[in-house]
């Protein structure tokens, strides 16, 4: 049988029984994502230039400074199999073949590759072998970009938060981006971004990757599980909405018994609903499927800012309406 290499981009959790991680920290050359990561990647691309636009042409809000925050950068691009020169391994095992891969743009190139640059980028990426890379293709492609970059190689959550509070929001709007493999983004994280009011955020949530797999069908569920999805939820409600309690008759009476009740469509609403609590606005997500159309991450947008939450809204939704969607 042909043994399976798990890549970063997949979830190692039932394999390994650990929480989904990221963490081939220590790789260089960065390959993950499949069909979905370019739908993930097209919905961020249009929405950084329209939201650029408006800052461009609108004489109000071209008082404000922007900013692009990537909080799980890579190295600025990633290697995917080049279908014209793949070859099927002739033997089972592990093969990967250097020739058959073709680089294309992360989201730290793709962001500042637009027409009208942000004012400034910070690019948050706790690999420091990656962020040394992303450096480079920075220095390589847009070196007259390279005093607008900030970057830190602090665990996003706490780069975040301390970069959130030297800001005056007063003068300040942002763009934040988080591509996590899994379950990395905190809920606290998120309240913080939202708590600004002056920040759109792109979350790529683990929807079929992380959180799904966690919710066993008969509720026992790892505590280290339970307190990371309370970490990401930033609440153990979750338990109440994912499960039901049924009574099983037995020989020895009345039994309890936790069956769970959530599906993709549950989780999706759930995030969402918890997006709302502290964010203006949001989105109905994008779901992204791999290629047997099984869900592996929601694509969400949120917007922070009172005023103009209703026109960002209405361009993210947009996008991710005419996303393709794919399922290859
Ligand atoms: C899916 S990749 C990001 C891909 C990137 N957005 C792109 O389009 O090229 C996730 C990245 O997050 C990094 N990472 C994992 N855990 C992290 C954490 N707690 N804080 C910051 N970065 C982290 C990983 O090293 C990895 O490079």
């Amino acid at each position: 049988m042909k043994k399976h290499i798990f890549k970063p981009g997949e979830c190692m959790a039932w394999r390994n029984r650990v929480i989904p991680s990221s963490d081939d920290d220590q790789m260089s050359g960065h390959t993950f994502g499949g069909g979905w990561t370019e739908d993930k990647l097209d919905c961020l691309g249009k929405y950084l230039a329209e939201y650029r636009k408006i800052f461009v042409k609108n004489e109000r809000a071209r008082y404000f400074k922007t900013w692009y925050v990537d909080a799980f950068a890579g190295t600025g691009s990633r290697s995917v199999p080049d279908p014209s020169t793949h070859v099927e391994p002739l033997f089972d095992g592990d093969y990967e073949d250097p020739e058959s891969q073709r680089y294309r743009d992360g989201s730290a190139i793709i962001a500042l590759g637009l027409e009208s640059p942000f004012d400034k980028y910070l690019f948050i990426e706790k690999s420091k072998v990656r962020l040394n890379e992303l450096k480079g293709e920075i220095r390589k492609r847009y070196s007259e970009l390279l005093g607008r970059c900030e970057f830190s190689s602090e665990d996003a959550n706490k780069a975040l938060r301390d970069w959130s509070a030297r800001r005056d929001w007063e003068k300040e709007h942002a763009v934040v981006f988080l591509d996590p493999y899994g379950m990395q983004v905190e809920w606290e994280t998120l309240t913080t971004l939202a708590a600004t009011k002056a920040i759109d955020l792109w979350y790529l949530f683990p929807l079929g990757i992380g959180v799904a797999r966690l919710l066993t069908r008969d509720g026992i569920i790892d505590e280290d599980w339970q307190k990371r999805l309370d970490l990401v939820f930033g609440t153990n409600e979750w338990r109440n909405r994912f499960y039901e309690t049924r009574i099983k008759s037995s020989l020895f009476g009345n039994e309890e018994t936790m069956v769970r009740a959530a599906g993709e469509e549950k989780i999706q609403e759930y995030i969402e609903e918890r997006l709302g609590t502290c964010f203006a606005k949001v989105a109905k997500g994008l779901v992204l499927r791999n290629s047997r159309s099984s869900p592996l991450y929601l694509l969400c947008f949120a917007a922070a800012n009172e005023r103009s939450a209703h026109t960002a809204l209405k361009i993210a939704q947009w996008i991710l309406g005419h996303s393709k969607g794919t399922r290859r």
